[in-house]
């Protein structure tokens, strides 16, 4: 196996959390510098949320990084430490990457963010064979990863967006804005068990399946046969809504293909070699 030469001429990248142990995108990206030959690296950078403006500093002023991944829970507020945030960071609220520009006449470096949740999710639809045009859809969950999706899947060309949330003045706001944004996509917020029959797909962004023993987020008995399933739950690999729904017949779309695009997008937003 080749060995990772890091010099001084070699692109750093970082991603930034804390807690730091789970962090699974050095392990992916790193290999495949290694693999492919690219003088780039990728490092776990560990920062409490206390000290996040002191760490940006010191960021902003390191000539030889990149730019960052951005996980929990620095998304919300490094957002606002950004000079610019992009149109997917602005309508959440919160930036999963960070692009450190060239600097500018005072030798300041820029700091523009952004989030890919929302395209990402689409994009992996995409991959799946899933085109959002002119699509009836049913969005279950409001929150922050809802919030995206939902911007996401309106500016992909939905024809209908119904978002049934617990909360629901919550998919009521968040429906309203994004008819605001997208004023060609029909959108409503509803009741969480409202009828789920009539559309193309549903998609699941509540937290419902990441625990064993969690109820379904919807009744898939009262689904239409032809309804796709989704589901942005990546671990376990096949919640049990996805596992219900296969069992009715349904066709599925797994978690993982959201991640898989937006590290591409991520990569290609921050200048980080993505090989492949
Ligand atoms: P994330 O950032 O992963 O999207 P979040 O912002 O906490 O997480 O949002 C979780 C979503 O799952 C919300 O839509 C939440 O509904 P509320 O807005 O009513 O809180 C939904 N959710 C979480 N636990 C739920 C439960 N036990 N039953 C129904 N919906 C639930």
């Amino acid at each position: 196996m080749p060995t990772l030469t890091i010099t001084g001429k070699t692109r750093v990248y970082g991603t930034l959390a804390h807690p730091i142990d789970h962090i699974r995108v050095p392990s992916v990206m790193n290999p495949l510098y290694e693999q492919h030959g690219i003088d780039a690296v990728m490092v776990p950078i560990h920062v409490l949320p206390e000290d996040l403006e002191d760490a940006v500093r010191g960021m902003r002023a390191t000539r030889n990084l990149g730019g960052l991944c951005v996980t929990v829970p620095h998304k919300v507020t490094i957002a606002a430490l950004c000079d610019e945030v992009g149109a997917g960071g602005r309508r959440v609220g919160a930036v999963n990457a960070v692009r450190f520009d060239p600097a500018d006449a005072d030798g300041r470096r820029r700091m523009i963010g952004d989030n890919f949740d929302g395209q990402g999710y689409v994009a992996g639809m995409k991959a799946g064979g899933f085109d959002f045009a002119g699509k009836h859809v049913l969005q279950l969950g409001a929150g922050g990863a809802g919030m995206a999706i939902a911007f996401a899947v309106a500016e992909a060309g939905a024809a209908s967006l119904s978002i049934a949330n617990r909360t629901v003045a919550r998919a009521e706001d968040l429906a309203h804005r994004v008819h605001k944004a997208f004023p060609g996509c029909i959108t409503r917020g509803i009741e969480a068990d409202a009828d789920p029959a009539g559309y193309d797909v549903v998609i699941n962004t509540t937290s419902l399946g990441l625990h064993a023993g969690d109820p379904l987020p919807v009744d898939v008995d009262r689904l239409d046969p032809a309804t796709v399933v989704s589901e942005i739950i990546m671990i376990p690999e096949e919640t049990a809504l996805l596992k219900a729904a296969r069992a009715r017949g349904h066709s599925v779309h797994y978690g993982r293909p959201m991640l898989e695009e937006q590290i591409k997008l991520i990569a290609a937003f921050i200048g980080c070699p993505f090989p492949g």
